[in-house]
């Protein structure tokens, strides 16, 4: 198999990272700031423990100033409120990351509400999401922020193309339809949700493809048209004998069997998820410089 369809999001991201570390630099130098990002993590998830880990050694190499505080999954919505309200004062930190999903003891609105939308790297409080809407300037949830880059830093074409989205979360699906109907994009969007009817029929008239299902290898070949780009969200942790640790990473879309009929094509791991990384990285630059917010 050639290599020339992969859209190498690991490289990519790196380019960022590179960009980023040479602007943190320079405000270092000219304005003696430092960009702060603070981590909350509770509960014992293994794949959230490990993203904090990444994001927090991200921030370690760009020179950021981070910290991260563990917290038990006993741990009381009013306790987490009170840490949140002390790095919201802190004028050290510019970005707060509460890692979701939460336990289901913790009201996950309320504290997302609680985070100060000045320092909602995330892009998850509702001042955040309410202005991605209406196109006014704002923290871009990472994961679609990625995305965008992805297709802008690859020159593929989204103007007048069919953008298909599978999934509506609040972290990729919605943010992502959003963005891409903006003007700087203007793709024609459907979004397809678990009640779609003839989900096939749909995806096959997609230039552009996501997929953020969370349902691995639910793409195949049947669901794409000849030569569309291909954006595969999915982390899915599917059963391996052969590995060490007994499980493998997949996407949702079935990377072999769609590749030669596709344009270009993301791969799992390597794809989106090192830009997600990469964007958090941008935002909290960007809150640094208080290029957003002022
Ligand atoms: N859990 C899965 N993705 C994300 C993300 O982008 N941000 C946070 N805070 N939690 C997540």
């Amino acid at each position: 198999m050639d290599n020339s369809k992969i859209i190498d999001g690991k490289a990519i991201s790196m380019q960022i990272r590179a960009e980023i570390k040479s602007e943190t630099e320079k405000l270092k130098a000219e304005k003696g700031i430092v960009p702060g990002l603070a981590f909350i993590l509770i509960g014992e998830d293994p794949a959230s423990k490990v993203y904090v880990r990444s994001k927090g050694k991200a921030c370690e190499e760009l020179g950021f100033h981070s910290v991260t505080e563990t917290l038990p999954g006993s741990i009381s919505e009013n306790a987490l409120l009170y840490l949140i309200n002390r790095f919201n004062a802190d004028d050290k930190i510019h970005g707060i990351l509460v890692q979701l999903p939460l336990p289901a003891s913790i009201d996950q609105q309320s504290i997302i509400e609680s985070i100060d939308h000045k320092k909602d790297v995330d892009g998850f409080h509702p001042l955040n999401v309410g202005r991605l809407q209406i196109g006014e300037k704002c923290f871009i949830p990472c994961t679609p922020y990625g995305i965008t880059e992805l297709l802008k830093r690859t020159g593929t074409v989204t103007e007048g193309k069919n953008a298909v989205i599978l999934g509506r979360s609040n972290i990729v699906g919605k943010p992502v339809a959003c963005l891409l109907l903006k003007n700087e994009f203007n793709s024609t969007v459907t979004v397809c949700h678990s009640k779609t009817k003839d989900i096939r029929e749909i995806t096959s008239q997609a230039d552009i493809l996501i997929a953020a299902i969370g349902k691995a290898n639910f793409v195949t070949k049947d669901f794409i048209k000849e030569g569309c780009t291909i954006i595969d969200v999915g982390i899915n942790r599917i059963e391996d004998k052969n590995s060490k640790t007994g499980y493998k990473i997949t996407g949702d879309v079935n990377y072999d069997d769609c590749y030669d009929k596709c344009g270009k094509i993301t791969p799992v791991p390597g794809g989106v998820g090192p830009m997600t990384i990469a964007m958090l990285m941008q935002n909290t630059l960007d809150s640094a410089k208080g290029i957003i917010y002022g």
